[in-house]
């Protein structure tokens, strides 16, 4: 066995050693300010030394390297069905962004114009948002919000339209992605799931790529190659995964070098 198998091992017999000895083993995820109203998930936020902070800068490292010269800037995450972490995801990711010591500026989307949560996660309230602008004009800026990162805005979903995938397939939406690609260095849509609705194929194709996000232990395989053939079929760009919801078995030193 290799020296750092070895040291592997050790840790993980002593982490199980605690564990039944019942010591306190700390959490990686969750330091909430106590006055915050931001969903304690959002790590990026909250934390940003923390390991799992560190994963999402992982992930904006290889979504940068996909292509060096020219990045894929316009981003929509879903995933097979609801409650997968999208919303979540999608935060992590903007605000990780928005930390680039290259001063990026980043455009958040809700997208989820049928059930989007992204204000209420943000603990913010919200008027009128990105349904507003595509059916009767409303302008951009009057919907912008902000949870104290500069760099970052927030764009609400908006009022609940009757026809969200209309909306989202509009001559309108394209003008206006054309705009915030424009304006923005990045832009992430928050957008509803794959498998019961349309919307992620609409607005998937759009964008430069798409993040699929799974939560591990819970979504079923035919179900994830389901949603990756619809996206397909509509030549949207799947460019990775993201797992949510996953324990690390990896001692925690190794995700420690911080
Ligand atoms: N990486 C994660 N690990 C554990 N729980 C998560 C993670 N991301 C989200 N959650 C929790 O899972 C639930 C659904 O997350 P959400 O982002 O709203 O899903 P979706 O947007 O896909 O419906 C929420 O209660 C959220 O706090
Ligand atoms: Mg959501």
């Amino acid at each position: 066995m290799g020296k750092f198998t070895e040291a592997l091992k050790k840790a993980a017999e002593k982490r199980i050693e605690r564990l039944e000895k019942q010591e306190e083993v700390k959490p990686y995820v969750i330091r909430a300010a106590s006055d915050s109203k931001i969903d304690p998930h959002v790590v990026s936020y909250f934390d940003p030394s923390s390991p799992v902070a560190e994963q999402y800068r992982i992930l904006r490292t290889n979504l940068q390297a996909l292509d060096k010269s020219n990045p894929p800037r316009m981003l929509a995450i879903t995933s097979a069905i609801h409650g997968e972490g999208k919303t979540i995801t999608a935060i992590n990711l903007a605000v990780t962004f928005a930390h680039d010591l290259n001063k990026k500026s980043i455009l958040l989307v809700d997208a989820d114009l049928r059930k989007g949560t992204l204000t209420k996660d943000l603990g913010l309230k919200a008027e009128k948002g990105f349904s507003d602008i595509l059916s009767n004009g409303a302008k951009p800026d009057e919907s912008l919000l902000s949870i104290g990162i500069d760099n970052l805005h927030i764009l609400p979903s908006g009022s609940r339209p009757h026809n969200p995938a209309e909306l989202l397939g509009s001559q309108r939406a394209r003008q206006l992605l054309a705009e915030f690609k424009a304006q923005y260095d990045y832009v992430i849509f928050d957008c509803p799931p794959v498998v019961p609705v349309t919307d992620a194929g609409v607005l998937g194709p759009l964008c430069d790529g798409v993040l699929m996000v799974l939560q591990a232990g819970r979504t079923q395989r035919g179900v994830v190659v389901h949603a990756q053939d619809r996206l397909q079929a509509v030549r949207a760009r799947v460019l990775g995964y993201v797992m949510t919801n996953i324990e690390y078995h990896i001692p925690e030193y190794i995700y420690r070098y911080l």
